[in-house]
């Protein structure tokens, strides 16, 4: 039988890890999100942020059957992309790849580490406050869309 194998995300990984994106309910695919869906942008993100994404690979076939991805501005650790196939959930997959991340990012001395899930994503919000993400208590995020309608 095959192991599951966590080990760092590289852009060699993007055509499995974008085609689970693709298919996993629950990962975000507004016009935000889906900036990140690009081989190029896939790209930039591990280049400003090495060593802080991570992959579940299945030994077997070298499939890619979950991700996280991580990065920082400095100031605060932001975990993205957190997604297990589906035929490898609850198996501790997802917890193993968000430790990784958090491990990684504290190391770079960060205290705050955030995500972003959708209100209409129950499975997910049980999985982060399993995880002890919760929502802060003393401040909200807001946020300004800079598309083409900025003004
Ligand atoms: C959310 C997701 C990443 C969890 O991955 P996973 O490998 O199955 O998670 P784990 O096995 O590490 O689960 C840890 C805990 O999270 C909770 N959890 C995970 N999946 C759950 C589900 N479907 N329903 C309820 N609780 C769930 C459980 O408490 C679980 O602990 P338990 O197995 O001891 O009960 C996976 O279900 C997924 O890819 N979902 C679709 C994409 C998505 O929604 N991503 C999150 C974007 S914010």
């Amino acid at each position: 039988m095959s192991n599951i194998i966590i080990r760092e995300f590289t852009i060699d990984d993007y055509q499995f890890a974008n085609a689970l994106w693709q298919t996993a309910e629950g990962v975000c695919h507004c016009p935000k999100c889906t900036i990140l869906n690009t081989k190029e942008r896939i790209e930039k993100f591990l280049n400003r942020n090495p060593e802080f994404s991570f992959v579940a690979v299945d030994s077997g076939n070298g499939v890619v059957v979950g991700t996280a991805l991580g990065g920082h501005d400095g100031r605060t650790g932001f975990i993205y992309r957190v997604a297990v196939a589906d035929q490898f959930r609850k198996r501790g997959i997802g917890t193993e790849l968000v430790n990784k991340v958090v491990a990684s990012l504290k190391s770079e001395g960060l205290t705050c580490i955030k995500t972003f899930v959708l209100n209409d994503n129950p499975n997910a919000n049980t999985f982060w406050e399993k995880n002890n993400f919760g929502a802060s208590k003393t401040s909200i995020t807001i946020e300004k869309k800079c598309g083409e309608k900025m003004s």
